[in-house]
């Protein structure tokens, strides 16, 4: 099923409340939110207390991605803070399978993210326990980057690995450059889940979000 899910990244800051309101009125289908610490990629964003701010604004999931040294530091503050999937890099972390568990322990879905250096066989063998893996095709850090076409073979491999194996049960989401021309073809490899800041909040949410949906569901 496809899921669109507008990075805030690209929101007013100061108009934060009108715009996540504005999205779900637009049929997004998640809200990604983008952490980033300006260690393990070099830009900030926000922390913690703007997942609690947005949590009671909006029905829509919580898809939060963490751009963070040793994540594990700082599960325990984005579950209170509502967060309905929390991600973190393969990158970031000596201890990914246990960051993992600690997500799921507190009933929160997890994800498991990798960069563009980084190939899928790293992340095999913690397949069997994410509930989505997210798949970057820009180095992260920034909005507006230039989608990278090669990162659709891991999409690819990620499909066939879900295709053979019973017990692996995960959506695939992509990040960055996703927009009305690359949209499709990330569908086609076997994306589920399509991040998109800069495409969606350059013109009418509505018509944006509605362009992308249509668009990832004719490729398949
Ligand atoms: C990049 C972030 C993305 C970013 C996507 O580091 O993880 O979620 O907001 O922005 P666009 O869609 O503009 O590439
Ligand atoms: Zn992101």
């Amino acid at each position: 099923m496809t899921q669109i899910a507008p990075s805030i990244l690209s929101a007013d800051f100061m108009n934060l409340q009108r715009d996540v309101q504005n999205l779900e009125a637009a049929g997004a289908d998640l809200l990604h939110i983008d952490i980033m610490d300006g260690m393990f990629v070099p830009n900030m964003s926000f922390g913690a207390q703007v997942v609690s701010g947005i949590r009671p604004l909006t029905q829509l999931g919580l898809d939060v991605h963490l751009m963070v040294e040793q994540p594990e530091r700082y599960i325990e503050q984005f579950i209170t803070a509502g967060s309905d999937l929390i991600m973190i890099h393969a990158e970031a972390t000596e201890h990914l399978y246990r960051g993992l568990q600690m997500i799921k322990d507190a009933g929160v879905k997890a994800g498991v993210v990798i960069n563009p250096g980084t190939p899928v066989s790293y992340i095999e063998s913690v397949l069997p326990l994410v509930d989505q893996v997210l798949v970057m095709t820009v180095n992260p850090g920034f909005g507006g980057q230039k989608f990278i076409p090669a990162m659709l073979t891991k999409v690819a491999e990620l499909a066939a690995y879900r295709e053979a194996h019973a017990d692996a049960d995960f959506t695939i989401e992509v990040d960055g450059g996703v927009n009305d021309q690359t949209i499709a073809a990330c569908a086609k490899a076997g994306a589920d889940v399509f991040v998109a800041g800069s495409y969606t909040f350059a013109g009418d949410l509505a018509t944006r979000i509605e362009t992308l949906k249509k668009a990832a569901n004719e490729a398949r």
